[in-house]
């Protein structure tokens, strides 16, 4: 006899993981958003300080990350949430706020975690499709909003469209917003973003005690590989909420550690953001070159539509076999798509060269 699951499982998408973890080291890994920087040194130092005291649980209120939050976004600790990545604080925000009956309201294609909030609730999940320029629709997401709405999630920069839209947008959009509604502003790629100060969005908490902003160590300050991301909230009860869904002790020493480390070296993320901007603008211009227009990005990954002759598995498994991984867009939500990752300048090369040769151009 098999074991039996829940329904719930049955509902909950298996997450669809980019391939390659057991390819050689010099594949080019453009298939996850990840940082092509090796940690800073002085993160190494940090987490490597903490290790000798691994015998002892982390600070399960993580204190002195939270207190360092507070300090660079004037935001009360109180109402900053912690997680073992920024997913972990989403999910736990359907656990806290969703169940059969309720209804939540995102844009589709968008990141891709979003479906599994309904599912594992139960609730009934409302997708919106990006505009033709793969942007929310911000107007037609308001038009959603019923009163079984209890949870509105807006990403921006988009996963994995890449666009962004303005912050006066999205602060016209929150005015219509009823406040029973959380909406939940997912800025994993915010510090790309050169449309607005990427912490213009924090004043916003002032006004809007129902609205979530959340961030992540994982893609600038790039420690995806320890799982450390925050959510700076308008109203305490809500870090209270997503606390009493989880395990105590959901964020490790080390990576409680590198993040604080990490947030005192805002040169670095400007660096970075720099080098981003560079490889936008030259993987645009080699795209421009194959004859593709991809969206425009406001993240540090591009995406667009093949040329119609052009099959997605085979052009995603023809860039393997060049030694380069990128995301096909049928997982994502659209299909003959592709989301490619900027990494260095060497493996932004590559992948254009690679894309030629597949595309026999
Ligand atoms: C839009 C968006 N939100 C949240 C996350 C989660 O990141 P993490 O759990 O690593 O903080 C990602 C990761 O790719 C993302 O693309």
């Amino acid at each position: 006899m098999a074991i039996e699951y829940s329904a719930r499982v049955s509902r909950i998408p298996v997450y669809p993981a980019a391939a390659g973890y057991a390819l050689p080291e010099d594949v080019a890994r453009l298939a996850s958003n990840e940082s092509p920087d090796p940690p800073l040194p002085q993160v190494i130092e940090a987490v490597t300080r903490v290790l000798g005291g691994v015998n002892r649980y982390p600070d399960p209120t993580n204190s002195k990350l939270r207190a360092a939050l507070s300090d660079r976004f004037g935001v009360p600790a109180s109402r900053i949430a912690i997680g073992n990545g920024s997913c972990d604080i989403l999910l736990a925000t359907g656990e806290a706020l969703l169940e059969p009956g309720a209804e939540l309201v995102y844009s589709w294609p968008s990141f891709s975690v979003y479906p599994q909030l309904e599912a594992a609730s139960g609730a009934t999940g409302i997708r919106v499709p990006l505009n033709d320029r793969h942007e929310h629709d911000l107007d037609a997401m308001a038009t959603e909003i019923t009163a079984a709405t209890r949870l509105v999630i807006v990403c921006n920069p988009n996963n994995p469209s890449s666009t962004a839209i303005p912050l006066e947008d999205i602060t016209a959009f929150l005015a219509k917003v009823p406040r029973h509604v959380a909406v939940l502003l997912d800025e994993a790629y915010c510090e790309f973003n050169v449309l607005d100060d990427p912490d213009a969005s924090v004043e916003l908490l002032k006004r809007h005690p129902n609205l979530v902003l959340l961030r992540t160590f994982s893609k600038i300050y790039g420690l995806c590989g320890l799982r450390v991301g925050y959510a700076l909230c308008g109203d305490e009860r809500f870090v209270t909420a997503v606390n009493q869904v989880r395990q105590p002790f959901f964020c490790s020493a080390a990576a409680q550690a590198a993040a604080i480390e990490a947030l005192k070296h805002q040169d670095a993320v400007t660096e970075r953001v720099e080098r981003a901007i560079v490889a936008r603008v030259e993987v645009e211009a080699g795209l421009n070159e194959l004859g593709i227009v991809p969206a425009e990005s406001q993240a540090n990954f591009c995406w667009f539509d093949l040329p119609e002759d052009a099959v997605e598995a085979d052009v995603v498994s023809g860039l393997a076999e060049r030694g380069v991984l990128v995301r096909a867009g049928t997982a994502l939500g659209r299909e003959g798509a592709l989301r490619v990752t900027y990494g260095t300048p060497q493996q932004n090369d590559r992948f254009l060269a690679a894309l030629r040769g597949v595309l026999d151009l």
